[in-house]
């Protein structure tokens, strides 16, 4: 019988058969795959292993910090590298979703190919990879994503990497993983977080990408977030965000006319991520963000809930 206990026992003994005393590199998300993954690699083989987590800019709202912070509190050996700028000038002028994925992608494998430079001796580059990752990226039909959209958590490693990959969540789901994350002890607040795509706000803001874009829509995000939490409605959702539109609508505001953006909001049921129906969130929940919406966030005048399930909407709208 699987259980977590004896997941991690297998699984740090057969990392350390894997890896030897070779040093390993791993790239940190914030995200509870990559955390976990981590999280066993140091039990498995402590400072041989050296995780990176890279600022691209795109996270949400005070990310960056909060979640650094807390992966040096946890124990690992994390080096934080705020990218923002390199990946806000790759993505310049860039409107094309598939094209944004791919300069986010390229200007990740950039910056995290340069520190793991600097690392000496790294043979291995550990993964957050889990199952369902796996599928999609190899199967000929695959989810919808596999073909519609390329996810570059698998594959797309350079060659002048020449690193062997140890991926020790390949086999088990997002729900395992968590159950694993918490025997390892992991805080329940991070293992609880809802997936959050590694290109980030970058596809959540449909057309060009700025760095005023990118404060609106954290800005935006954070208010929808912070009260999905306050109204406990947070763990009944499977992944929830906000996208901001290419949009301008007329309102007012006193006595004047704006002229301004428009924001959706979106929270989904799931499993896996590869079907999902819309979330019946309260209309008292919603009133009460748009209005906080419309009056913090400048430049914001119209929010809207999307009521599409997946398929055919996808959960992103990039
Ligand atoms: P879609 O939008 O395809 O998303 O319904 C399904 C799940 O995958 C996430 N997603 C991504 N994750 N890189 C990622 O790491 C990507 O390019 C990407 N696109 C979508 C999405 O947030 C949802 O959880």
């Amino acid at each position: 019988d699987w259980t977590p206990d004896s997941f991690v026992e297998e699984t740090v003994e057969a990392i350390q058969e894997k890896v030897g005393n070779d040093k390993v590199v791993l790239g940190l998300s914030g995200g509870v795959d990559s955390t976990v993954a981590a999280v066993l690699l140091n039990k498995a083989i402590g400072k041989n292993l050296y995780c990176i987590f890279v600022n691209n800019g795109l996270l949400r709202k005070n990310e960056f910090q909060s979640v650094l912070d807390q992966y040096e509190g946890m124990g690992l050996n994390v080096k934080g590298v705020d990218a923002s700028q390199r990946f806000l000038d790759a993505l310049a002028g860039i409107e094309d979703p598939e094209k944004k994925r791919k300069a986010i992608g390229n200007a990740f494998i950039e910056v995290f190919d340069d520190e793991a430079h600097k690392l000496e001796d790294v043979k291995w580059l550990a993964q957050g990879t889990i199952y369902p990752d796996v599928i999609e990226s190899v199967s000929a039909t695959g989810g919808p994503s596999a073909t519609i959209k390329s996810h570059h958590n698998v594959g797309g490693l350079p060659d002048f990497m020449k690193l062997n990959i140890v991926e020790p969540l390949r086999a088990i789901f997002k729900d395992e993983v968590r159950r694993v994350g918490a025997t390892l002890g992991i805080d329940p607040e991070l293992l609880g977080r809802h997936p959050f795509p590694g290109p980030g706000l970058g596809i959540r803001i449909l057309g060009d990408i700025t760095a005023e874009k990118v404060r609106i829509l954290q800005e935006v995000d954070a208010i929808f977030i912070n009260g999905l939490k306050e109204w406990n409605l947070y763990d009944n959702v499977w992944q929830a965000g906000a996208m901001l539109l290419p949009v301008n609508s007329v309102g007012v505001m006193g006595d004047e006319r704006t002229y301004e953006k428009c924001v959706a909001l979106r929270a989904v049921e799931s499993t896996d991520g590869m079907t999902a129906d819309w979330v019946n969130l309260p209309y008292e929940f919603l009133q009460k963000t748009s209005n906080d919406i419309i009056n913090k966030v400048k430049g914001v005048n119209r929010v809207v809930y999307d009521i599409s399930s997946k398929p055919p909407a996808t959960i992103e709208w990039e």
